[in-house]
């Protein structure tokens, strides 16, 4: 539970998210046309809203897998050090794989996450962020769509939490301290 009062200012509507995610699943549909074999990928916990959403608007035949790493904690700072604490369930050698991710902010969860499937030898190998902040990212990675830059501020909602709240919001907003 988060330990200063805060309130949360909007900052990306349901509705821009819900127009943003049907533009790009119009281009993944294109990317994976004709395939019979792509896997989505979604990092647990925060991509959880995201690929529900993105799933439905793929006219795709496709199936959905989970992996965890480890993440903030109940701390505002990325840990740095990955560790994957629930693989997924099947087995992607040969398959079409997309990565479901809800921020790319440091870039070392995405980039420990990549190497580790790339390893498995996928047939294609793609990746999406619903959120990307640039100006923090210290390792060398870019998810191949993304659907929308943000600066360097701490959000929440659409699945993203602080300190494990505010998951069910349906916007993406900021968090302000008050005290
Ligand atoms: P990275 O490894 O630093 O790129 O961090 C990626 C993970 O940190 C994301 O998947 C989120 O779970 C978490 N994260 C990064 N920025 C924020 C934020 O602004 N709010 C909540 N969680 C965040």
């Amino acid at each position: 539970m988060p330990k200063r009062p805060y309130v949360i200012d909007e900052m990306i509507s349901a509705k821009a998210i819900a127009a943003r995610i049907e533009a790009l699943c119009r281009e993944i549909t294109k990317e994976f046309a004709g395939t019979d074999k792509l896997v989505v990928v979604g990092l647990l916990r925060g991509s959880f809203v995201f690929i529900a959403d993105l799933v439905r608007e793929l006219d795709l035949p496709i199936e959905v897998d989970f992996l965890e790493a480890s993440s903030y904690g109940d701390t505002m700072e990325s840990s740095r050090e990955v560790r994957i604490l629930k693989d997924l369930r099947g087995a992607i050698e040969g398959r079409d794989v997309l990565v479901v991710e809800d921020i790319v902010d440091t870039g070392h969860t995405l980039n420990h996450v990549i190497g580790l499937l790339k390893s498995r030898h996928p047939a294609r190998l793609k990746s999406i962020a619903l959120l990307d902040k640039p100006s923090r990212r210290e390792a060398e990675i870019r998810a191949d769509w993304i659907g929308f830059e943000i600066p360097d501020e701490f959000v929440v909602g659409y699945g993203i939490d602080f300190a494990q709240r505010n998951r069910n919001l349906p916007f993406i907003g900021k968090v302000r301290f008050t005290g």
